[in-house]
């Protein structure tokens, strides 16, 4: 007889965004179910998945970095298996399994539920075939599966299928412990914003069942859960059935024992009086919200297609601001966008100044092969130290903006959610509802715990506090 086989183990390693983050949630959700120990090291390992991002290209090259490092691994261990999941896997494709020939498995953001399935085909070396993988079984999907032979051990699997029903419905994530949660209502975007790969690796807009969110919601909520931050690429245009998203962000700030509900990242088009309305009416909706305002120069905007100008950018803040005064504010910037003239660049950093965001993501434009704005003519293309010299000059104008926003808010006293351990021995650290980090001194026993926070001091981004006296428990 043949002894039992020990678990087979996987090591999931995820970039990028949120999204992919609860994506890398769900591939463990996944492989779990099918059989696999989950654990925390490559070394560790029989598969090893890097679920990658294609934003930028600054991005990418990190993550092949990464992925020819775990080669090392390989060469040690040649039955180990390395896949390559997420936005850059589909963006890449086959080209990746060419030029990385140690790479197995690449898998794009719809195919997950065919994982275990695809692992256990590449593990016996067997030629797979379209059929039964999962999202790969109708006839459009069947397209996204490709076999390269050819190599010393085993094939190579792509699973490229786009799949417009592929939700995950039913299937569950597995999530880190602690206080506060991801919840993926939206996959996908309609959009077609002209720098943007995220709608050719992740295809268009898909929203779960409003059903199935609220159950999920309830279900974290009895594990002790009490910060849900709902997420989507366009989220607040989330509709399924008669459920909007105004209607599914007050069902969700309802639950019992959710004290904090967070939403990203929200279209500005999309900011309705009504959502606005139950933000400020819910008191689980937390005082933040993350406004994309990309540019601040209305023919960037419209050569970017965000769909919005200046002006109407500044009424949705204007609205929000009436009715939530103490709302805290965060923004993406890219400059040099091509054809981003000088002048249109100090519009971006005037909107900054006029705004006056709690926080800033900036970025400088990265072209990537396949959207509309590759397309641009070539001189309008800006060279590098010129956008390197833009965004410099956008990051001293925010962080001395936020720096000033910080300070004038020491002495407040803050509800402050603790997530995990601060650097120093002694110190623990979470989140205010309006987004702001503080480390303070207190046991890690307390991680999931509320406690009023003195903010003391702070470094300009994050805050050093002293607690004043635990919070009464917060019911949703
Ligand atoms: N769906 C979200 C975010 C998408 S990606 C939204 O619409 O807000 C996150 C951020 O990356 C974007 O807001 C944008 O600022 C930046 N980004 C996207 N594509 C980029 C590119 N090609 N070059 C530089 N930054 C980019
Ligand atoms: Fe990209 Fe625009 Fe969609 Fe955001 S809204 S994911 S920037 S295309
Ligand atoms: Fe990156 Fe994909 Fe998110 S491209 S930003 S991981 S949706």
């Amino acid at each position: 007889m043949n002894p039992s086989p020990r678990l087979k183990r996987a090591y999931v390693e995820t970039y990028g965004c949120q999204m992919n983050i609860s994506d890398g949630e769900l591939m463990e959700g996944i492989l779990a179910d099918g059989g696999y120990e989950i654990v925390r090291a490559p070394e560790d390992a029989d598969v090893v998945l890097v679920n990658t991002c294609a934003i930028r290209e600054h991005a990418e090259r990190r993550v092949l970095g990464r992925v020819s490092q775990l080669n090392g691994l390989k060469l040690e261990r040649p039955d180990l298996l390395i896949g390559v999941t997420g936005c850059m896997a589909q963006r890449l494709g086959e080209t990746l399994l060419e030029q990385a020939p140690y790479v197995d498995l690449v898998m794009g953001p719809d195919g997950y539920r065919g994982l275990p399935e695809a692992l256990a085909r590449l593990e016996r070396g067997e030629d797979v075939d379209h059929a039964a993988l999962g999202a790969a079984e109708t006839e459009d999907a069947a397209e996204g599966v490709v076999l390269i032979h050819g190599r010393k051990r085993g094939p190579q699997l792509a699973v490229l299928a786009l799949d417009m029903d592929e939700n995950y419905q039913g299937l569950e994530q597995r999530r880190a412990d602690g206080p506060a949660a991801w919840v993926p209502i939206q996959r996908g975007c309609d959009h077609r914003c002209t720098y943007c790969i995220v709608p050719y690796v992740r295809g268009g807009e898909k929203n779960r069942s409003a059903v199935e969110i609220l159950s999920e919601v309830r279900g974290l909520a009895e594990q002790g859960v009490s910060e849900v931050t709902l997420l989507g690429q366009t989220v607040n245009s989330y509709v399924w059935k008669d459920v909007d998203f105004p209607s599914l962000l007050r069902d969700v700030a309802r639950i019992d024992g959710i004290g904090r509900v967070r939403f990203t990242s929200p279209h500005p088009n999309d900011v309705t009086e009504r959502l606005v309305e139950v933000m400020a009416e819910e008191t689980g909706v937390c005082e933040q919200l993350h406004l994309p305002a990309q540019s601040g120069d209305d023919r960037t905007l419209r050569r970017m297609l965000r769909r919005y100008t200046v002006e109407s950018l500044l009424e949705k803040i204007e609205l929000v601001r009436t009715a939530i005064p103490d709302i805290a504010l965060s923004t993406d910037i890219i400059v040099a966008f091509p054809g981003e003239t000088d002048a249109e660049f100090r519009a971006t950093l005037g909107l900054m100044r006029e705004v006056r965001f709690d926080e800033a993501f900036t970025y400088k434009y990265s072209l990537r092969e396949g959207t509309p704005a590759t397309r641009l003519p070539a001189e309008d293309f800006i060279d590098s130290d010129e956008a390197q010299s833009r965004l410099a000059e956008l990051i001293e104008v925010t962080r001395a903006i936020q720096s000033e926003i910080n300070e004038a808010e020491l002495g407040r006293i803050e509800e402050v959610l603790i997530e995990n351990r601060g650097r120093d021995e002694g110190q623990i650290r979470g989140r205010t509802r309006r987004n702001k980090v503080v480390v303070f001194d207190g046991d890690a026993s307390r991680i999931g715990q509320y406690a009023r926070t003195m903010l003391d001091r702070t470094t300009g981004a994050t805050f050093v506090g002293t607690e004043v006296g635990a919070h009464a428990a917060v019911e949703g």
